[in-house]
């Protein structure tokens, strides 16, 4: 068993206290907290960019952990660094150069992690396992909050095995649908990171800290 971190979505907090609602969690107990960055074209839905986490920043020292589901990518790391990210994960399918991406994120001075979709074989990145901090492995098609879990245990398993092979600290995280009963099955499987939105912001400011103690089992 690994130590487990969660990491509350603010995609579902209250986006017009944003700042209360990003220290409410990290007092709650958050271990990361996870920003959900979409453009209205890699995914479906928009969000928010640089200038919001930048803003954000002031309201916590938990980790900044950044899931870009843009495309392209690169042009925009740059802004994300100086915003305060301290990890940045990119998506396998939003690009035709992830390495070139990992690397611009390494160079930067922050961790990288890769993001794969429910289609995505997760052997698609063994050829990138020496310069991830990070492996996103996403239980929901990306794009909104509140979907039911895609149960990928399988391949969890198996990028769990792929990190244990390879020698190297890489977190496993999980990202769509993650409930309490889902959060086990995922913990079974290998994963050491756990995003939720719903889970966690569902009774409102009171229940922030029994849900996230909830998901840690
Ligand atoms: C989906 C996002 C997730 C989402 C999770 O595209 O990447 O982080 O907010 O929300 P829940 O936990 O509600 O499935
Ligand atoms: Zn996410």
């Amino acid at each position: 068993m690994y130590d487990i971190r969660i990491a509350p979505s603010i995609l579902s907090a209250d986006f017009s206290k944003l700042g209360e609602e990003v220290t409410a969690i990290d007092k709650a107990g958050a271990d990361y907290i996870h920003i959900d960055v979409m453009d209205g074209h890699f995914v479906p839905n928009l969000t928010f960019g640089a200038p919001v986490v930048k803003a954000i920043r002031k309201s916590t020292d938990k980790v900044f952990d950044v899931h870009l589901m843009i495309s392209p990518v690169d042009s925009l790391i740059d802004d994300f660094v100086d915003a305060g990210s301290d990890i940045i994960t990119a998506h396998i399918e939003s690009g035709p150069h992830l390495h070139r991406t990992l690397q611009h994120i390494k160079a930067k001075g922050v961790k990288a992690g890769v993001s794969l979709n429910p289609h995505t074989p997760i052997e698609s990145i063994k050829h990138v396992m020496d310069m991830v901090d990070l492996i996103l492995i996403m239980t929901v098609n990306p794009g909104f909050g509140g979907q039911s879990f895609i149960p990928l245990l399988d391949k969890i398993a198996k990028a769990r095995q792929m990190i244990n092979d390879c020698g190297r600290n890489i977190d496993l995280e999980v990202d769509g649908g993650i409930n309490f009963k889902t959060a086990r099955q995922v913990i079974a499987a290998g994963a050491n990171v756990l995003v939720a939105g719903t889970a966690v912001f569902k009774d409102g400011l009171d229940g922030y800290a029994k849900n996230i103690a909830s998901l840690r089992g």
